[in-house]
């Protein structure tokens, strides 16, 4: 893959190579392991929102009035289940007055397609950015899904954000849809022969959840 493509961020930054070496110690248990995810999720939202519209409002403080700033437009979050949760907690953090959606996807371990299962998405989704989330970018199956189905509903700025990416994953994600930005805490090698990522965390919804 063309490591140079506009549209993707790797996040460069010694905290987020520190919290990312945790998360993927297989030592590493489910409840440090969502703690940490969580961390890197507030970090990525920090990244993929730094181009976010302000508006200038008025606001009054205890010595005089003066101008500031706010977010323009409502920001909508989400994360495609159930891995995608773990790292929502952590860009709510960043953005608690966001509104939440929720994508039902898993993917079918034979044939590695995504099989959507549920659906939930605010009406006024196409008003404002779209954070979605989901800790592995392997195929990019699920992630061109999950976009198709956002476009669908009017979304025209979309940005992805992940902890890892294949980069078999990246070239998919950017060949299908070129205008959605995707923002990684790190870059990895390739997919391994049953679409896993090498060296990756091996599966990021058991490592959260515990159902290993
Ligand atoms: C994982 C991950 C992504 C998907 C990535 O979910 O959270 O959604 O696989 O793979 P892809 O890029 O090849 O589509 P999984 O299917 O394990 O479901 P889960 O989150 O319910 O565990
Ligand atoms: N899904 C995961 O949880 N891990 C991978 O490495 C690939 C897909």
């Amino acid at each position: 893959m063309n490591e140079d493509q506009p549209n993707f961020i790797v996040l460069d930054h010694p905290v987020v190579a520190d919290l990312v070496t945790h998360i993927r110690d297989e030592q590493t248990q489910p409840p440090r392991f969502r703690e940490l995810v969580e961390r890197v999720g507030m970090l990525l939202a920090y990244e993929a929102t730094r181009d976010f519209a302000l508006q200038a409002v008025d606001v009054k403080t205890p010595m005089q009035l003066t101008q500031g700033h706010v977010l323009q437009f409502p920001v909508t979050v989400v994360p495609i289940l159930r891995a995608g949760l773990g790292l929502a907690q952590g860009v709510m953090q960043l953005l608690p007055k966001a509104v939440m959606g929720h994508v039902g996807m898993f993917r079918d371990e034979e044939a590695l397609v995504p099989v959507s299962y549920y659906e939930k998405l605010p009406s006024q989704i196409s008003q404002g950015p779209v954070l979605l989330v989901d800790p592995m970018l392997a195929t990019g199956g699920s992630a061109v899904a999950a976009i198709e189905l956002l476009k669908s509903r009017g979304c025209s700025d979309i940005r992805f954000l992940c902890l890892i990416a294949a980069p078999e994953g990246v070239d998919r994600l950017t060949q299908a849809h070129p205008d959605v930005h995707i923002y990684t805490a790190a870059l990895d090698q390739k997919l391994n022969e049953v679409g896993y990522i090498i060296p990756g965390l091996g599966d990021a919804g058991d490592r959260l959840y515990g159902t290993l």
